[in-house]
């Protein structure tokens, strides 16, 4: 990857400008026209920020959209996403299902698990006929929002899928009986492209991949593509990239604005207009084992992942 030498361009700075042509006139029946001038925001991608609408409410829950956060590379905020999304989605009244497919049972214990109190896990799912989805599913203290848990045990399913007829369809298999119930449902992988995300994307209808906005991060995303794009190909048609997300996004930093930058030049309209940006809240509220959306819920990591909850519904709903 060539040294990221570029300055940052006008467009990558936090301001606002007025785009010539942005002039409306809103008719008024009793006053005159009032000329409006529409001041569009520039936003941290560098693109003009869209306003996301306010999510209407479903009449009915069901026919789920499946979403694999995947990233092979560890550390990403694959697992902050899929609990605070999660938790945004839930409060504007979809029905969430988190799946936790990594034997770190990260997302367990940032519900409040305990790792070694589970009776059932995904691990039974995947690998005993005689255990349903009911004895294994468990609320996640997010109204609204389940979770099937996971601890070291699924290390083992890796090994012994392999030799499984249908091996890569077993997770679909299992998320079938979800599937009528829930309006999302999230699976987060573990920082790898094995046999269990590739699990994870067959069972999907889109991949969500966080990014980290440091230097680093673009690396191994041709890989990560190369994996979904076979998965496409061999095992499921359907599978897109839902989108880009720039995590731990430092806007201050020259740094976080020129990976950005490079972000939007590699994956276009693919990278959300929403980024993460760091902050200990997100720590703080693991340790506390409840999603950002309660643990601060004013804060401004809280809000941007219910701005990215708007935004994927958006992209959904035109997709
Ligand atoms: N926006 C953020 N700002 C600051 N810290 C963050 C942010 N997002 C996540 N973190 C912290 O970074 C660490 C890694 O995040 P997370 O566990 O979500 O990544 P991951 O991709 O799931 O990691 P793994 O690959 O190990 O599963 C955690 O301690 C988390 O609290
Ligand atoms: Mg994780």
């Amino acid at each position: 990857m060539p040294p990221l030498t570029t300055p940052p361009t006008a467009a990558a700075s936090p301001t606002t400008r007025t785009h010539p042509g942005d002039e409306t006139r809103v008719s008024d029946p009793i006053a005159f026209p009032i000329p409006v001038t529409r001041e569009m925001e520039i936003g941290p991608t560098g693109r003009p920020l869209p306003d996301f609408p306010e999510p209407q409410p479903v009449a009915e829950h069901g026919r789920a959209r499946v979403v694999a956060m995947c990233n092979q590379k560890g550390g990403v905020g694959k697992t902050t996403t899929t609990i605070n999304l999660g938790a945004s989605l839930a409060e504007y009244g979809r029905k969430v299902l988190l799946v936790d497919f990594d034997p770190q049972g990260s997302l367990s214990v940032g519900l409040g698990l305990n790792p070694h109190e589970m009776d059932y896990t995904i691990y039974n799912l995947l690998m005993q006929r005689d255990v349903d989805f009911d004895e294994v599913v468990v609320p996640s203290g997010v109204p609204g929002m389940d979770l099937l848990p996971s601890n070291i045990d699924l290390s083992a399913a890796e090994v012994q899928l392999v030799h499984e007829v249908a091996r890569e369809q077993t997770l679909q298999r299992v998320l079938a009986p979800a599937l009528d119930r829930y309006d999302v449902i999230l699976i987060d992988c573990q920082p790898s492209l094995g046999l269990l995300t590739v699990n994870a994307l067959t069972a999907a209808d889109g991949v969500l991949i966080p990014l980290e906005c440091e230097y680093f991060a673009l690396r191994g995303v041709a890989l990560l593509k190369t994996t979904i794009d076979k998965v496409q190909e061999r095992l499921n048609p359907k599978l897109e990239v839902d989108g880009v997300l720039g995590t731990m996004f430092d806007g201050r930093t020259l740094h976080s604005r020129e990976v950005m930058e490079r972000l939007v030049q590699a994956w276009g309209d693919k990278v959300f207009h929403t980024v993460i940006r760091r902050t200990v809240k997100f720590s703080d509220s693991t340790v506390a084992g409840e999603p950002i959306t309660t643990y601060a819920s004013s804060s401004a990591g809280a809000d941007s992942y219910r701005q990215l909850a708007r935004e994927v519904l958006a992209r959904w709903l035109d997709g």
